[in-house]
């Protein structure tokens, strides 16, 4: 067993366009690491952030990731166990790249390898959905699954919770662009209206089995036609700085397809090789800046692998 444990999460795209909360895939950076040290004073303590500029709390009833590994250490009966946390934020909060998310799944993974495995990744996953609660209100999986598991995830079902690992065209790399708006996930949801017209569900859930079926058949031309998102997107688009000029963009450069990436501002493309991900983060940037918004790009495959444990030893 270790004493200390640092591990990395991945961020995540949720949503994939027309999977609202029941899809979602890792890439390899940007992520959050968590440094967990077991200590002999019971309970869990936040000790540091860095990355945050002073917005997470460091209260640890109040921060998603000491919040999530309390929980799970009454759930396994360990609240006898001290745990000092370190939260090394890089990437940005309210970005739509799953901030939240990579910051508690690096934390319950951490905790989970310092009591020694009790529990499989799978089974860490309703303790990191407690956490997007807390984070924005609703335990929504889409960005914690594939944050968690790694590669691209479906949520079949939320009662009872049912997830699968789809398969993707290891070729398919992301681009993925965050213009630097402020989206609060807890915002962005309020934005959606709450019932739907019969003929939008049978267009959204076409596209999410088209979606699917290209994963399954390496088609990319079949996942780049399904990513389209009649129920979700266009309340949200007003939020993204020129929404629809960046995905004439990022087509024209290339893309297979494009789409906000969560609950936004970050948006992102699909594309065969790193160089036309390169090619559609340039164009788009471009744009934002001749609209007077910064931005920061990341270009990354997709992530098989979820969390990484970077270095344990014992103290
Ligand atoms: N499915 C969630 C939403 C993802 O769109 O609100 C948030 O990143």
């Amino acid at each position: 067993m270790f004493d200390s444990i640092r591990v990395f999460a991945p961020a995540t795209v949720a949503n994939v366009v027309c999977g609202f909360d029941i899809l979602g895939f890792a890439v390899d950076a940007p992520g959050d690491e968590v440094l967990m040290t077991r200590t002999d004073t019971p309970g869990v303590r936040i000790r540091r952030i860095t990355g945050d500029n002073g917005r997470l709390p460091l209260d640890a009833a109040h921060n998603t990731v000491s919040a999530s590994v309390q929980q799970l250490l009454r759930h396994l009966g360990r609240e006898d166990v001290g745990l000092d946390i370190e939260l090394h934020k890089q990437m940005p909060i309210g970005s739509g790249l799953g901030s939240s998310a990579a910051s508690t799944v690096a934390g319950l993974v951490a905790a989970n390898a310092l009591l020694g495995q009790p529990l499989t990744p799978l089974q860490l996953l309703p303790f990191a959905m407690l956490g997007e609660e807390l984070a924005c209100g609703t335990g929504h999986a889409d960005n914690v699954a594939p944050a968690l598991l790694g590669g691209f995830v479906l949520i079949r079902s939320y009662e009872p919770l049912d997830v699968v690992r789809l398969p993707f065209p290891p070729e398919l790399y992301c681009a993925i662009v965050f213009p630097d708006v402020e989206v609060p996930t807890r915002d962005a949801r309020q934005l959606i209206r709450r019932t739907v017209l019969l003929k939008d569900a049978v267009t959204q859930w076409g596209n999410v089995a088209g979606l699917v079926s290209g994963l399954f058949l390496n088609d990319t031309a079949l996942i780049g036609r399904s990513m389209q998102d009649v129920l979700v997107e266009p309340a949200r688009a007003i939020l993204i700085p020129d929404f629809y000029r960046l995905r004439e963009l990022a087509m024209a450069a290339g893309a297979i397809g494009f789409g906000i990436s969560g609950s936004g501002p970050s948006v992102f493309a699909f594309a065969h090789d790193a160089a036309t991900a390169h090619a559609i983060t340039e164009r788009l940037q471009q744009h934002l800046t001749s609209l007077q918004v910064g931005s920061q790009a990341y270009v990354s495959p997709i992530n098989a692998q979820g969390p990484k444990v970077l270095r344990h030893e014992l103290v």
